[in-house]
């Protein structure tokens, strides 16, 4: 095993061997032994002299651990009287009941009190070197001036409007102006094709959708007020649309289009906060189960937005001054948690990321991170993957010396990747930190910080819990497993405040999907390994969901597309092992009866199909035409049996006697032979 100490060995050193590690105690030494001094709250906790009893008191005390953390890192316009009120088994979390808040005051009016001219958003926009920067000060202004448009043309508290924008400062200012009035925002992510947000704008019975004229990525310009134009015509919820012109290129407005900036001109800078209860929605975000349609998972307040700040602060070591650069898309949960609330709560310095990672070259991040002087690096495995390729000479050639931790989400790690930025990027001097989490969990749960500065850090693994974490392993028969090493079913023991309360309009769903599997445990629906040292690796889902390029997509939807298609009997659509993208997308499909298979046309027109209902990162990579698919004598798909065939694994072709007709198993290897 590669270690990150740079020795090799077959045990795990303990990295205070090392003197690499050594540098991180330089770095971050002065909390070691003084973990009052790293998390003032904890003087008050009885017993709590290091990080590990510290973790032991958040999860045996946690009712004193998050009311402490909610009081001092949190701004109340009323103080809560319950902590806690939660029953995992029947799906009922409630966080700081009682307690009044407003999300947007406490990401911006208590920073520009104190530090106005701050810079709080780094847009970093696909150019490179065309950076702007916003101050707290002008963030809050421009979100109040949203705030009362938004007001003035009928949003009222509760209402969700739908966010349809790339990272930028005016995106940010949206979901901040919603938080202030008290509507929940609906952030979907911009690559989505015209159905696929249109089918969000009619879950989250949006009437009012914010957007811009275009956007610009890897110099190209994408027409996204173009893709509004034709979701919202089958959205009769929809009233009005917002639109920001992002550039010069005038578009065409329909009469429900309002120019959303030169409205906001004649606004006040000065708006309201609502009163907003702690267990009030904060947002909707979209995201892919096993089955069904994407939903709608709801985050609250006050538990959301303490998790996030938190989280931000202690797994990245963030220090006031410091430059986050978290490279996700706004779109998605990590842009929500680590570009925006996390940051921003904590009165942080946040990059919103415009480009690619290799636009205009495969040098973009490192250069990005020498001009911005980025301290924390937050970026997907897939990406460093791809840049790995191009060679060390494109990260060399910049000053990366202002780095200090660097971060990886959204899937698996491998081991080379992982050595590769902790040794290539960071110059061996920075931890990696592996975080593990979803969008149903609000922030980071299982990473390999916050611990001592010194302890070790095993590649590909995300390591210990999060302050409030109990993660478990349960067993094929629903069994906890207390053993170690051992592998299973992942699940939380004990409720925590970012975690997510409910799917929009379908709150049995979320307990059947969360709380039902495992019950009084929170289902993660991912498989994971501890070590005997109790470490976590995350092994991957369990249900027929997959992760390409770090997004997270149900087989079952690109099925359903693909089975639209008027040549397709039935498809079975698998994840396979990509050296890029973690997963890629592999369809099987029964064409009907009599159709003539012109693969290569149906191939391109399933293709188009999936980038036009879904996105493009949802399209197949091969597609192989079948005459059966294997299925057991009751009907169902076996897909274990397709993964391996496309695994070439054909030994571990398992029991096939349950197989309605095993020949057809024969038809199906036959055909990946010849497709390759
Ligand atoms: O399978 C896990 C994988 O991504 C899933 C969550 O996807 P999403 O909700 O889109 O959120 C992604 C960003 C938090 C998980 O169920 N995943 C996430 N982080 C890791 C991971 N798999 C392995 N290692 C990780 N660090």
């Amino acid at each position: 095993m590669w270690l990150p100490c740079g020795c090799t060995s077959k045990a795990i050193v303990t990295s205070s061997a090392c003197p690499v590690f050594k540098s991180y105690f330089r770095v971050f030494g002065r909390w070691k032994c003084n973990v009052a001094a790293f998390m003032p709250e904890a003087a008050g906790f009885e017993g709590v002299k290091d990080f590990s009893s510290l973790q032991e008191f958040s999860v045996s005390n946690s009712e004193s651990f998050w009311a402490a953390a909610a009081r001092s890192r949190l701004s109340w316009i009323r103080p809560f009287h319950t902590v806690q009120h939660c029953d995992l088994s029947r799906g009922k979390i409630k966080w700081f009941e009682g307690g009044q808040l407003n999300v947007s005051v406490n990401c911006l009016d208590r920073h520009v009190h104190t530090s106005p001219e701050r810079v709080a958003l780094i847009w970093e926009r696909d150019e490179p070197g065309s950076e702007v920067k916003v101050t707290y000060r002008e963030l809050l202004e421009t979100t109040c001036r949203l705030g009362n448009l938004l007001r003035r043309r009928g949003v009222k508290k509760g209402d969700c409007v739908t966010i349809y924008m790339p990272p930028c400062p005016l995106a940010v200012a949206s979901m901040l102006a919603c938080a202030r009035i008290g509507a929940a925002h609906n952030v979907v992510f911009a690559g989505f094709s015209a159905e696929a947000l249109a089918e969000r704008i009619r879950d989250a019975e949006s009437s009012t959708v914010i957007t811009v004229n275009q956007g610009v990525r890897a110099g190209k310009v994408t027409e996204l007020k173009r893709t509004v134009d034709a979701a919202v015509q089958d959205c009769p919820t929809v009233q009005q649309v917002l639109v920001a012109m992002r550039t010069e290129n005038p578009v065409a407005m329909t009469a429900k289009d309002v120019d959303m900036e030169e409205e906001m001109l004649k606004e006040d800078v000065v708006c309201e906060p609502a009163a907003m209860n702690s267990e009030d929605v904060l947002f909707l975000l979209y995201t892919s189960g096993s089955t069904g349609k994407p939903k709608g998972v709801v985050h609250t307040q006050a538990g959301y937005l303490l998790y996030a700040a938190l989280t931000h602060r202690y797994v990245f070591s963030y220090q006031d001054g410091d430059v986050f650069g978290c490279v996700a898309d706004i779109g998605w949960i990590t842009g929500h948690s680590y570009s925006v609330y996390g940051p921003l709560a904590n009165g942080g310095t946040t990059v919103l990321f415009e480009s690619t990672p290799i636009y205009p070259d495969p040098g973009r991040y490192w250069e990005m991170v020498q001009r911005l002087k980025i301290n924390q690096f937050y970026g997907a495995p897939t990406a460093i993957r791809l840049l790995l390729k191009y060679g060390d000479q494109w990260v060399q050639k910049y000053d990366r010396s202002t780095l200090k931790t660097l971060g990886s989400v959204g899937e698996p790690i491998n081991t080379e990747a992982w050595e590769w930025y902790y040794r290539v990027v960071g110059d061996g001097r920075c931890p990696v930190v592996d975080t593990w989490w979803q969008t149903e969990t609000g922030g980071i749960c299982i990473t390999p910080r916050p611990s001592d500065p010194d302890a070790e850090i095993v590649p590909g693994m995300a390591m210990r819990p999060f302050f409030g974490i109990k993660p478990i392993l349960m067993d094929t028969k629903g069994k906890v497993v207390t053993s170690n090493p051992a592998s299973g079913a992942l699940c939380i023991a004990k409720p925590w405040p970012g975690m997510a309360r409910s799917i929009h309009n379908n709150h049995q769903r979320f307990i059947e999907t969360y709380c039902q599997p495992h019950p009084g445990y929170f289902f993660t629906g991912d498989g994971a390994y501890r070590s005997k040292e109790g470490y976590y690796q995350i092994t991957g889902r369990l249900d027929d969901v997959i992760n390409v390029s770090g997004h997270r997509i149900g087989t079952a939807e690109i099925e359903d597309v693909v089975n639209q298609c008027n040549a397709v009997a039935e498809s079975a659509v698998i994840g396979y092992s990509h050296d890029i993208k973690g997963q890629g997308v592999y369809a099987f499909v029964v064409l009907k009866k009599g159709v003539d298979d012109q693969e290569a046309d149906l191939s391109q027109q399933l293709n188009i199909m999936v980038s036009k209902k879904i996105a493009k990162y949802a399209c197949p990579d091969f597609i192989q035409f079948v005459q059966r698919l294997p299925k057991t004598r009751s009907g169902k798909i076996m897909r274990r049996v397709l993964r391996k065939v496309v695994e070439r694994d054909l030994n571990g072709l398992g029991d096939l006697s349950t197989l309605d007709d095993p020949s057809t198993v024969q038809e199906i290897i036959q055909g990946h032979r010849e497709l390759f």
